[in-house]
């Protein structure tokens, strides 16, 4: 594996549902590097889901969580990083990661995203309301231009899991130990 810095991450950024969690995961095992994925790491914190610290403390609340973890993380050994799909989209939080940072967008439609999260849609507040996808298709059309400052844009409308990991490492010229 390419040996990497303190705060040199690489970061998943896409709407909930591109597979940010699962990818990063996998990935990470195979980097050999540990892996942070910003809302369990915030639930295990806060001993409380997402869904209840939007609805009892508001998404500023949880907005400062972010923020605060992203802080700490600057400091901290490499790792694939999985924040939530808004952390991009505030502005200052990639700004603090990178450089030495990498981000990817893992980019998909909001169809194929409403697919990907079945009955997880139920977890993200952002999306409870009457039309999971109406709400999916907004945040794409303001989002997309955000994540698209990434370092590297991923297509990942018609990969799954194996297809998504072998491009990145591809991509970021990334070589687990083989
Ligand atoms: C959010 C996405 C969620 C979670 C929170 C807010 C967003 O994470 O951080 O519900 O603003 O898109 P996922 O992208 O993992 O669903």
């Amino acid at each position: 594996m390419i040996e990497r810095g303190a705060g040199e991450h690489l970061i998943l950024v896409g709407l909930p549902g591109a597979g940010k969690s699962t990818v990063g995961r996998a990935l990470a095992v195979q980097l050999g590097v540990p892996f942070l994925d910003f809302d369990t790491e915030i639930e295990r914190r806060e001993g409380a889901p997402v869904s209840r610290i939007f609805r009892e403390r508001g998404e500023a609340a949880f907005r400062a969580m972010e923020r605060g973890l992203t802080e700490e993380l600057r400091r901290a050994p490499a790792h694939v990083l999985a924040p939530g799909g808004g952390w991009m989209t505030i502005p200052g939080n990639a700004e603090l990661l990178r450089p030495p940072s990498h981000v990817v967008y893992l980019r998909l439609s909001p169809g194929a995203a409403l697919r990907r999260l079945g009955a997880g849609v139920a977890r993200r507040p952002l999306l409870s309301g009457p039309s999971p996808l109406v709400a999916l298709e907004r945040l794409y059309s303001e989002r997309d231009p955000i994540y698209a400052g990434a370092d590297v844009v991923l297509d990942v409308e018609h990969l799954d899991l194996q297809g998504v990991i072998r491009n990145l490492r591809q991509l970021a010229s990334l070589r687990g130990p083989s």
